[in-house]
């Protein structure tokens, strides 16, 4: 008897997979996951990955992840890969990438920044370093870190 569990391939929809090691949690709450939903999302959280590393993957049937979407989950999972599945075949595979310049998806933790008055402002970051998240805002200058960052999303 096969006693591992896996998790299901699926028919329709997106994997994230490559993300780490209990994040996958963070990485769900950035989907915009509602009622509509017309499927199951599976969550596998320390799979083995290689001989001696663990990772978390995402499986999100019947639906497809817009660039925000993306560019957010770069900032939590710089090295996930994003598969597109299409009666069951991977239809596309690439990596998500972090941009270089981040705009108008975290808020500045500076309560003075202009981006923070009423001014039509969106706010907008400078990433310094990936690994570990550092980003700073072009209007104020504040650095800001991975828990930071997260906090505001
Ligand atoms: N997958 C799925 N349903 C499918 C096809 C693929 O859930 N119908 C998942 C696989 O389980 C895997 C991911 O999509 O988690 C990527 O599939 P694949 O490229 O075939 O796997 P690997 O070659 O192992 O990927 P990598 O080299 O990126 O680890
Ligand atoms: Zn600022």
């Amino acid at each position: 008897m096969d006693k591992t569990l896996k998790i299901s391939k699926i028919k329709e929809g997106t994997v994230i997979d490559h993300i780490p090691s209990g994040k996958a949690l963070q990485v769900v709450s950035i989907l915009k996951i509602g009622e509509d939903l017309e499927g199951s999302i599976s969550i596998g959280m320390h799979v083995p990955s290689g001989k001696l590393d663990f990772k978390d993957v995402i499986k999100i049937e019947n639906r497809y992840l817009d660039r925000i979407e993306l560019d957010m989950i770069s900032l939590v999972a710089p090295d996930a890969t994003i598969s597109i599945v299409k009666n069951y075949e991977i239809t596309e595979k690439f990596r998500v990438d972090l941009p270089s310049r981040i705009t108008g998806i975290v808020t500045c933790s500076n309560q003075n920044c202009i981006t923070n008055r009423r001014e039509p402002v969106s706010s907008e970051f400078q990433v310094l370093s990936k690994k570990p998240l550092q980003i700073r805002c072009v209007y104020c200058e504040r650095n800001m870190s991975d828990q930071e960052i997260f906090s505001s999303m």
